[in-house]
């Protein structure tokens, strides 16, 4: 591969994966995993929110609770190092929902399917840091209503910040996808179109993605392992 300057970073469930946090699908083969009988897909829906405002808010709580007793992994602290040494803009686009980024060190991260750590006032439009529960309906700081939902993207709405990613993909030299399976789009197309546009692609995950074949490159392992030689390899 040539050497790239720019370089954007899609990441998915798979770099928290050895942090021990699930994934969504269990494997090539599996299929989406289940929570207390339910699909995830079918619990993060404005449509089961409509239906089940509690069952829906239980699960995010309870997500939202474990993420904050786990740690980021070697995968996440490489990517944070790439940032802070190599010489070009490097950004994470994650389709992840919790902070493990963040605690590892990036700073340059886009989380375009939201964040478990922030509550959305669906009265004020205001976005807060919530580290709490909110099955209680919570009153929002902002305008006292008590309208919070989980600021998360849920199927069938669009996620965050599409714009400045499209630009950040027409600008990457390297494109690299990080434990995503490739099965949700708008992010599943993110590697033909900077392709498209000129970027170089890798794909670095356990196993090969859906969208495999349109990267120059794909190196399978663990992403603890992978992700960090790869950005040992770049930063000599
Ligand atoms: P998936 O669960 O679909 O895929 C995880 C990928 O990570 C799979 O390809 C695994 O092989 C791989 N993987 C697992 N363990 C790994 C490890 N230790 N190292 C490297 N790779 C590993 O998760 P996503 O692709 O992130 O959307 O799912 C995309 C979206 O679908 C999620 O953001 C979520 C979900 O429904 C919303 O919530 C809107």
């Amino acid at each position: 591969m040539n050497r790239p300057r720019s370089i954007v970073i899609l990441t998915g469930a798979g770099i928290s994966a050895e942090s021990g946090i699930d994934t969504f699908r269990a494997g090539a083969n599996g299929g989406p995993s289940l929570w207390e009988q339910h699909r995830v897909e079918d619990v993060a829906t404005p449509e089961a929110f409509a239906r089940d405002p509690d069952l829906v808010l239980r699960f995010y709580d309870m997500r939202r609770a474990a993420i904050q007793t786990k740690e980021p992994n070697a995968a996440h602290r490489a990517l944070a190092r790439l940032e802070r040494e190599w010489a070009g803009p490097v950004t994470v686009v994650t389709q992840n929902v919790d902070d493990l980024h963040e605690r590892g060190g990036s700073h340059a991260v886009i989380h375009m399917h939201g964040e478990h750590l922030s509550a959305w006032c669906t009265a004020c439009d205001v976005r807060t840091r919530w580290t709490g529960a909110l099955i209680d309906r919570p009153a929002c700081p902002a305008c006292g209503a008590r309208a919070l939902r989980p600021d998360i993207v849920w199927f069938g709405e669009i996620p965050y910040r599409m714009d400045a990613i499209q630009t950040l993909l027409a600008d990457a030299d390297l494109f690299v996808s990080i434990g995503t399976s490739g099965a949700v789009y708008p992010a599943a197309g993110f590697v033909r179109l900077a392709r498209e546009l000129g970027a170089q692609t890798l794909e670095l995950n356990l196993e090969r993605s859906q969208g495999s074949a349109w990267f120059d490159q794909t190196r399978l392992g663990p992403a603890s392992e992978i992700v960090t030689a790869w950005v040992d390899e770049l930063l000599g």
